[in-house]
């Protein structure tokens, strides 16, 4: 069975690469992935696959029946969407959008579902199962999973997998990871409401500013005295609005932040131990305050069974020196984590690096390149992990 995915993967090869330029030429941003998501339906059309197309919004889903209809579903998902990141690589299928780019390697993602839906159509017979691809809008903002359940694409579902590229592990490999995987991201909104005034007469105005700042410093240091260190918080204020003019005292400040952390305790606290921290700076100099938090995605933790089908099937395909399993998670979110809420699943790291290269450029950098023999070697690791899913085990 895998030298016949090999076989189908490898004559794939120059088409896939062919999709993926198309889809990275042509980036859509968030929830408007209208072009992308007609394109991704005609090639699993033309595959022979059962399409949806605008569910979630922009989504797109593809059925390949190997068993009885009635049989459950194992899930294959990829996200679809673009960055709003200029793009300034010189490569001559760069981004023909202003502005938005494939920053985060989603094109490569999409492409290898259409290629293991493209080689899966192929051995339908032998596949023993029934296969749900989802093409996935909106993954940059969190929102498109929800999206897709909201259109019932969990039902009859037994289990979800899925993929990330990843630039630090070199093109022919790929990592695994057991449990975690990502964090937990949740947004903070803290208003620090004082009171206006001469910048020459402070001690007539409450100093909004100077308590903004108080109120990051402390929140900091009370990561590193009150959170387990071995349980890991991190919390970045990353946008500041307030103040005036130069000589007046601001009377409102308002910081926006994000919040990751690991465990599922740890976060319950947080709002409380935030707000706390907060009211104490606030009370302190008699300011007023607001905390506003909101959670956004949970962390992806990866099923146990499903890490070590990806494992095996990345061993037999490559051998064991190039499936790395990776020792730690990452802080980073990723809304694969809402389709775990409903069924088992697991994601694996695609190596896109380049070995022969000093710097490859992160995720999210408008330098950011693949390395596209990576694509292939996705294709069939997804393609035989789906098929040793059906074996009896
Ligand atoms: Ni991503």
């Amino acid at each position: 069975m895998l030298t016949l995915i090999k076989d189908l993967a490898t004559k794939l090869a120059p088409r896939l690469i062919e999709i993926r330029r198309h889809i990275h030429s042509h980036p859509e941003l968030s929830g408007q992935e209208y072009q992308t998501a007609a394109f991704v339906a005609g090639v699993l059309s033309s595959s022979g696959l059962r399409v949806q197309e605008g569910v979630g919004k922009t989504g797109v889903v593809g059925e390949l029946h190997g068993s009885s209809q009635d049989q459950p579903f194992l899930a294959i998902r990829t996200d679809m969407d673009a960055l709003p990141i200029q793009e300034s690589t010189a490569l001559e299928y760069a981004s023909r959008k202003e502005g938005v780019m494939h920053a985060c390697g989603h094109d490569v993602h999409t492409t290898v579902g259409l290629g293991t839906a493209m080689v899966l159509s192929q051995m339908a017979e032998e596949l023993g199962g029934n296969v749900r691809f989802l093409f996935q809008p909106a993954e940059e903002i969190a929102q498109g999973a929800s999206w897709m359940i909201e259109d019932g694409v969990m039902k009859n579902v037994a289990a979800i997998l899925g993929v990330h590229v990843f630039p630090s592990i070199s093109a022919g490999s790929i990592g695994v990871r057991y449990g975690a995987l990502t964090a937990a991201a949740d947004d903070l909104e803290i208003i620090i409401m004082g009171e206006s005034g001469h910048g020459a007469r402070p001690h007539e105005a409450i100093d909004a500013i100077w308590i903004a700042a108080q109120v990051i410093t402390a929140l900091q240091q009370a990561i590193s005295r009150t959170q387990n260190p071995l349980r890991p918080v991190v919390l970045s204020i990353g946008k500041i609005n307030g103040g005036r003019a130069s000589n007046v005292i601001a009377d409102k400040v308002q910081l926006l932040g994000t919040v990751r952390s690991l465990h599922p305790e740890t976060r319950a606290q947080l709002p409380n131990w935030i707000e706390k921290i907060v009211a104490n700076v606030c009370h302190s100099y008699g300011a007023g305050y607001q905390v506003n938090y909101h959670q956004g995605v949970p962390g992806v933790n990866n099923d146990y069974a499903l890490t070590q089908l990806f494992q095996s099937a990345g061993e037999e395909a490559w051998g064991s020196d190039r499936v790395q399993v990776l020792p730690e998670p990452s802080l980073g979110a990723e809304d694969f984590s809402v389709y775990l809420e409903h069924v088992p699943g697991a994601m694996f790291r695609l190596g896109v690096g380049y070995s022969d290269r000093i710097i490859n450029h992160p995720l999210h950098h408008p330098e950011f390149e693949v390395n596209e023999s990576a694509i292939v070697t996705g294709v069939i690791t997804m393609a035989y992990a789906a098929c040793k899913y059906f074996q009896p085990r």
